[in-house]
């Protein structure tokens, strides 16, 4: 038999299974949280058995679908590997994942939203704040105020729109221990918001090493839209990697297994229509004769796949200075801001 006809019988067969069970589950309601507006079950081969075995692993939307692997899927739905990827390559064709015509791009980037960073010399130069369907990186030393950043746009996300947020709620992955709950509270407080709805809004992992990074984040785009995130934080994304490949004959496996890691972060924050936001610490190369001496972890690599980069540098008097670097649509430039009790400020 060809490989073609077993994929197809595997698929009937499948079919059937499902069939037989249909009606058992007809009145347990499918708890569907979607972006698109597609429920799982509009996708070919699941029907309200498969459904609902995917719902409650947690595949409640085809956009989580879209963004799973075939071997995820396949065991939460109790079916064929086959199968599981068919259904992910219908999720993706019904989101349209793929090519589109430049006038719908647009129409879909029109769509992207901005959080504000309370700061609004910062948010001007970010064209209006963190932009969404895409990664924005900080790179910059210890202390320049990566993680303050991180921790004021996990508040204003959830901030109403007229307000400068997204009204939506924020993923924190944590690889270097430093979240924490009381700066929310703090910037919470002067924001004049309830702090403890601010915090219920906030879910937080901590990140043990990169494989385990990698699969927090690819979770986090899987329930994304069940729990209307708009941002997600890796903070920082490669401290593993750096700690993991140490030595010239690694460097290519990391670079390319942080490829892989970006680049589903940026289906996921297009998908999603979310914002990510990364941070990347400096290290020093005393080594380094020539160019910047404080390049960032990752060089290359990170360098193509983020949309927006930012080094961040402390300047006198609690001041930090943060440099755009590269963008696709905002000029190169240059903001002042500060980090206060209250959160991120203008000085
Ligand atoms: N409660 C606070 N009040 C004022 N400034 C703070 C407060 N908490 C942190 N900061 C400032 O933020 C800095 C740490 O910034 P952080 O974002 O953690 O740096 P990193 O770039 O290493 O992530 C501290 O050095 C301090 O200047
Ligand atoms: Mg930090």
């Amino acid at each position: 038999m060809s490989r073609k006809k077993a994929d197809e019988e595997d698929l009937d067969n499948e079919d059937y299974e499902d069939f037989e069970e249909e009606g058992v589950n007809e009145s347990d309601e499918i708890d569907d949280a979607t972006v698109s507006g597609i429920e799982v079950t509009d996708l070919p081969g699941v029907g309200p058995a498969i459904g609902k075995r995917l719902a409650e692993a947690g595949y409640k939307s085809v956009e989580a679908i879209a963004v799973a692997s075939p071997g995820e899927l396949a065991a939460a739905g109790s079916i064929g590997e086959t199968t599981a990827t068919k259904i992910i390559k219908a999720a993706r064709e019904m989101l349209d994942i793929g090519f589109e015509t430049a006038d719908l791009l647009l129409e879909r980037r029109r769509s992207a939203g901005r959080i504000t960073t309370s700061s609004n010399a910062l948010d001007e130069l970010f064209g209006g704040g963190i932009e969404t369907q895409s990664i924005t990186e900080m790179y910059g030393g210890f202390r320049s105020g990566k993680t303050q950043i991180a921790h004021q746009l996990a508040l204003n996300v959830q901030l109403p729109p007229e307000k400068g947020g997204l009204g939506g709620t924020a993923i924190f992955v944590d690889t270097e221990g430093t979240f924490r709950p009381e700066r929310l509270v703090d910037m919470a407080e002067a924001h004049g918001v309830d702090a403890a709805k601010v915090l219920k809004n906030v879910v937080w992992a901590r990140a043990y090493n990169s494989d385990h990074q990698i699969l927090l984040c690819d979770q986090a785009m899987e329930m994304a839209a069940e729990k209307n995130a708009k941002l997600l934080v890796v903070d920082s994304v490669t401290s593993h990697f750096r700690a993991e490949y140490t030595g010239r004959g690694t460097l290519a496996a990391r670079q390319q297994k942080l490829n892989k890691h970006l680049h589903h972060l940026q289906r996921g924050a297009e998908i999603n229509n979310m914002a990510v936001y990364i941070t990347n610490q400096v290290m020093s190369r005393p080594d380094a004769f020539f160019g910047d001496p404080t390049a960032p972890v990752g060089g290359h690599v990170l360098a193509h796949v983020p949309q927006t980069r930012c080094y961040l540098r402390k300047s006198k008097a609690e001041r930090r200075i943060c440099r755009l670097v590269d963008s696709p649509n905002l000029p190169e430039g240059e903001a002042v801001f500060t980090v206060t009790k209250d959160g991120i400020r203008d000085v």
